[in-house]
């Protein structure tokens, strides 16, 4: 019997082929923004599962709460009302598979084919892919050290309204950017809500780094600056416990979640997994994020150490975050950091990321490329720059 077929049968808005398996990692692996596996509160987790399930552990014949089990959002309201001054009860709290499955419920809810989506010139990839899979048309603005250049901002918004298709979303990672590092300014965060109100344009704030400070004071929520149900904002547990527990968050106006609920595919997260983080989370979460800062301040001064050693006065330039854990590296205009990258970790074994995958239009950056520093020691990180700036001198990319 010959073997069946899909070919004729793919939805419309089936998404092109992804390719199975995980892809080859470099050993100086600066590709991923994978924490630090030493680092991870295994122990603490797995206690906090075992009091959990001794607590409560015939619930699992149950399926949850549709938004997630309720202790764990009586957590996030606290820590946001705390941390990032957000007064939400927490049934204005929407747990999700990571941020990434909010972010997907934003997109189903709000995105018909064609909306124009407003986000920053170079942004994380993955929700660039989940708004590309509902038809935005993704406009980026231009960024400085600041974030958004409002006057930019303003400029894309009016040259869509022009066309008679008013933006329907603005999309910003406010806090140590992915992938170019910087935070939001005060003043920026302000005039971004200012022509949000102007405009009548909501934005998604993720604000998943936030956490990873490692010098200087935090900036204001930009939901904090709003009061007017216009932002809405996501953040995740996997940046500061592990991307492996897949737990994020959302909240904004009942409304809009009431609607943002129905888009929620598998009904609610894992109760085994929430188990884990609220009861390690409770007591133990702010001692953990200094632990983990700490190892991660000393990740980036070595990678900012070895990036001025092996690439200053080669023409490239960097961004220095407070935080996070990326660096955007710039090579000079015409430097093609995407056609060499598949040969650089063949043969040094070095990993990175090129711009295209994080601008809105896909094609542009190929000078660009992001540095994660969160997953080699300190003296990989060291040598496997001086490998980078190697691989690059020996294939005329710099001075
Ligand atoms: C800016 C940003 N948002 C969202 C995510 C999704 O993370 P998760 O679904 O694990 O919460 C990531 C992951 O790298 C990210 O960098």
């Amino acid at each position: 019997m010959s073997t069946f077929s899909y070919a004729g049968l793919y939805a419309r808005n089936a998404s092109e082929p992804k390719g199975l398996g995980f892809g080859t990692r470099g050993k100086y692996d600066f590709a991923v923004a994978y924490p630090d596996p030493g680092s991870l509160p295994l122990a603490g987790l797995l206690d906090g599962l075992r009091q959990a399930m001794e607590e409560e552990g015939g619930d699992l014949s149950l399926y949850a709460h549709p938004q997630g089990y309720t202790p764990l959002r009586e957590f996030v309201a606290a820590k946001l009302q705390r941390d990032r001054a957000i007064n939400v009860p927490a049934e204005e709290i929407v747990l999700g598979d990571g941020s990434s499955q909010p972010i997907h419920m934003i997109a189903e809810t709000l995105l018909d084919p064609g909306d124009v989506v407003l986000t920053e010139d170079f942004v994380y990839a993955g929700t660039l892919n989940t708004f590309r899979r509902f038809r935005a048309d993704m406009r980026g603005v231009a960024t400085d050290e600041e974030g958004m250049i409002p006057a930019s901002v303003e400029e894309v918004i009016r040259g869509a309204r022009g066309e008679g298709r008013p933006p329907k979303l603005i999309y910003t990672v406010p806090t140590f950017q992915n992938p170019q590092g910087w935070t939001m300014t005060l003043a920026r965060r302000k005039a971004l809500v200012q022509l949000s109100q102007q405009y009548d344009v909501p934005i998604v704030e993720d604000d998943c780094y936030v956490d990873l400070r490692y010098e200087g004071t935090d900036e204001p929520s930009i939901h904090s600056l709003d009061g007017s149900g216009r932002v809405l904002y996501v953040a995740s547990f996997s940046k500061i416990i592990a991307p492996g527990m897949r737990i994020g968050y959302m909240t904004g106006p009942r409304e809009f979640l009431e609607r943002a609920l129905g888009a929620k595919s598998g009904g609610s997260v894992s109760t085994f997994g929430s188990w884990a983080v609220h009861r390690y989370s409770t007591g133990h979460l702010h001692s953990h994020i200094e632990e983990i800062n700490d190892i991660q301040r000393d990740r980036r001064d070595a990678m900012l150490a070895a990036l001025d050693e092996h690439f200053g006065g080669s023409g490239a330039r960097w961004s220095r975050p407070e935080g996070g854990l990326f660096i955007w590296l710039q090579l000079p205009a015409g430097a093609d950091a995407a056609a060499v990258r598949d040969d650089i970790l063949d043969e040094y074994d070095v990993g990175y990321l090129a711009g295209p995958p994080f601008a809105p239009d896909g094609v542009s950056g190929t000078n660009c490329l992001r540095l994660c520093f969160g997953y080699n020691t300190a003296e990989e990180i060291t040598e496997g720059i001086g490998r980078l700036a190697a691989a690059f001198r020996a294939k005329g990319l710099i001075a």
